[in-house]
């Protein structure tokens, strides 16, 4: 009995060193590794075991998908397509609109300056095309479609937005160069949109208003009173002495029954052409233009500013010296 068991043990090892120690070559080895025969598996597994995988993941990832969906679909049913979802307190940009400018020069090197020489047409045509190009939204015809022809004592019906005249910037127009080919250019300004935001009138004179503004707004109708201002001037006491004035068109303010701004379609900012009028050649002008309502928050300084904007012009005038 002994010796059959040793007999046994002698082939088992011998088997055993037979079965393990056989040489294989690299070729055989990947064989194997793609389909093991003794085991019958596929890399690594039984037929069984990827099923089982194959049924688990398909499991998994359709529920993943499926959540993302239930997700996605809540999501979007608080969403309004012509609606932003935090409005004027409750979003970031907030209630106050900022007043921009343009032609801003695509040079930012440049900043906020208008630089531009009498002598040289590349230096006053690059303005010229700037304003064409910021005012080509306003050339389309606004005639049919959902534009009205806006006044005061009108309500302005569902759908439609008021026209902006771009024949109503006075001398400020592509065909008069915008101003920049004489010492008196023009500068457009606009308030930004802030969805749903209506200003709050300053119907009367304020106190720090210039008091050419304050003489503009008593002199206007009473019913026509109902817009947001707009005042310019030069920033310094040398600034001032460097310009004869400011003209404004078509109007010293932004109309009210351009507001709220609700997303309409075919809506357009109203602006207001500010011709700064004989600047001094040769010399930097420093110029603020400020909007008025009751809530539009004024800041001038450059860290944190509100309500206002800043620029300078420079006119290079090489006859004059
Ligand atoms: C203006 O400033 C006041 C006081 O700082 C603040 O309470 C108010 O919310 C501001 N308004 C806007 C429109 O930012
Ligand atoms: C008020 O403004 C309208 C333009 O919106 C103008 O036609 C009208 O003449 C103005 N009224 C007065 C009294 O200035
Ligand atoms: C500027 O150009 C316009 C159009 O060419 C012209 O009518 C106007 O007289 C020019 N202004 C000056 C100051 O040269």
């Amino acid at each position: 009995m002994a010796t059959k068991l040793n007999e046994d043990r002698a082939t088992k090892v011998e088997e055993f060193q037979f079965h393990v120690i056989p040489k294989r070559t690299t070729w055989e080895n990947f064989q194997n590794a793609v389909y093991d025969p003794d085991k019958q598996e596929f890399f690594g597994r039984t037929k069984r075991s990827w099923y089982q995988l194959l049924i688990f993941y398909g499991i998994f990832y359709t529920c993943l998908a499926a959540l993302f969906a239930i997700c996605t679909r809540g999501l979007l049913a608080t969403l309004d397509d012509r609606a932003p979802k935090w409005q004027l307190e409750t979003s970031l940009i907030g209630t106050n609109p900022g007043l921009g400018f343009r032609p801003i020069s695509s040079e930012t090197r440049e900043g906020s300056l208008i630089w531009y020489n009498l002598k040289n047409a590349c230096t006053t045509s690059k303005w010229v095309n700037l304003l064409d190009e910021f005012l080509l939204p306003y050339r389309v015809k606004q005639i049919g479609r959902n534009y009205r022809s806006c006044d005061f004592d009108e309500e302005l019906g569902d759908g439609y937005v008021c026209v902006v005249d771009v024949d109503s910037f006075g001398p400020c127009t592509s065909g008069n160069n915008y101003g920049y080919n004489s010492t008196s250019p023009c500068v457009f300004l606009k308030l930004n949109k802030i969805f749903g935001w209506v200003p709050t009138y300053y119907t009367k004179g304020q106190e720090g208003m210039p008091s050419d503004l304050k003489e503009t707004i008593e002199n206007e109708a009473k019913d026509n009173r109902t817009a947001v201002w707009i005042s310019c001037e030069g920033e310094n006491p040398v600034d001032k002495e460097r310009i004869g004035g400011f003209n404004y068109y078509p109007g010293r303010g932004f109309p009210g029954y351009y507001y709220p701004y609700v997303n309409t379609e075919n809506y357009l900012s109203p602006l207001i052409a500010v011709q700064i009028m004989n600047v001094e050649p040769n010399a930097i002008v420093n110029i603020e233009c400020r909007a008025w309502a009751g809530n539009i928050n004024y800041s001038g300084s450059d860290k944190n500013r509100e309500g206002s904007v800043h620029f300078e012009i420079l006119v290079d005038d090489p006859r004059v010296t």
